[in-house]
């Protein structure tokens, strides 16, 4: 039976080609999108399924909880991707409020509300692969005043994926933290020095780990980075 690979945000970028790569490891890839038309749209070229999915909606979060419990009964690896940055001009003492809200609600209050509708359909099989798509801004070792919501966010995911380690500690199911590098997006820019492919490689290392990988870690492309 094929494994299969839930990814949030996979419409463009770096969540996309995670999509590519997955499948071309023979996963079942079920690609997910806030915007229906576009993620169908992407689904159907790649030859994956869709289901829609705005990682901030608890309505949305439960309906494809649902979907993929009653196609499925199971689900193998979960991909954290979907993230935002929209701070890129605010210090943190004039950052307004709602930005700061809004970047949380994605980055990292989206990440555990998904992981904490997935993880009994994995505890049950004895089988779960997390990735958390955090970012080397998030590493404390290195903060600076630029982009400071975005920091903090990647930050408690990190911590997020600590304590999820820990919280099942001794079970088939590895959650790790991963920075895909700077990567050529929307977000990243066409400065960044890393193209598409090179991005998703560390997530799917991480989605694809045997059973004696890494728990709890914090990696690019299969490497340990600094907290
Ligand atoms: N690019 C880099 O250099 C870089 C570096 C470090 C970390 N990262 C991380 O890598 C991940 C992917 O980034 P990227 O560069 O591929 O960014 P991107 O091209 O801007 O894509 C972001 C994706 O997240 C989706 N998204 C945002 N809010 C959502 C929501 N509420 N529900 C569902 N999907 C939502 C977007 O969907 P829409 O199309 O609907 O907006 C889009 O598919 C992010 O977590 C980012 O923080 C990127």
């Amino acid at each position: 039976m094929k494994k299969n690979v839930l990814i949030t945000g996979a419409n463009r970028g770096i969540g996309l080609e995670t999509a590519k790569q997955m499948k071309a490891l023979d996963y079942e890839v079920i690609l997910t999108s806030r915007n229906a038309d576009e993620g169908e749209r992407v689904a159907r070229d790649l030859g994956v399924r869709f289901h829609q999915l705005d990682v901030t909606s608890a309505k949305s979060i439960s309906a494809l909880k649902d979907h993929v419990d009653a196609e499925f009964g199971r689900l193998d690896a979960l991909i954290n991707n979907a993230g935002i940055l929209l701070d890129r001009t605010d210090g943190i003492l004039n950052l307004p409020e709602e930005k700061l809200r809004t970047m949380f609600e994605t980055n990292t209050f989206a990440p555990l509300m998904l992981i904490r509708a997935f993880l009994p359909m994995m505890l049950e099989k004895n089988y779960g692969r997390i990735v958390n798509v955090s970012s080397q801004l998030g590493a404390i070792s290195n903060f600076s005043n630029y982009t400071p919501a975005y920091r903090l966010t990647k930050l408690a995911l990190n911590g997020i994926t600590l304590m999820l380690a820990d919280a099942v500690k001794g079970k088939n199911i590895l959650i790790n933290s991963v920075h895909p590098g700077w990567v050529k997006t929307d977000m990243g820019g066409a400065g960044a020095p890393l193209g598409l492919e090179e991005g998703a490689r560390g997530l799917v290392w991480a989605a694809t780990l045997p059973d004696d990988g890494p728990q709890g870690g914090f990696f690019q492309d299969g490497k340990r980075m600094d907290w």
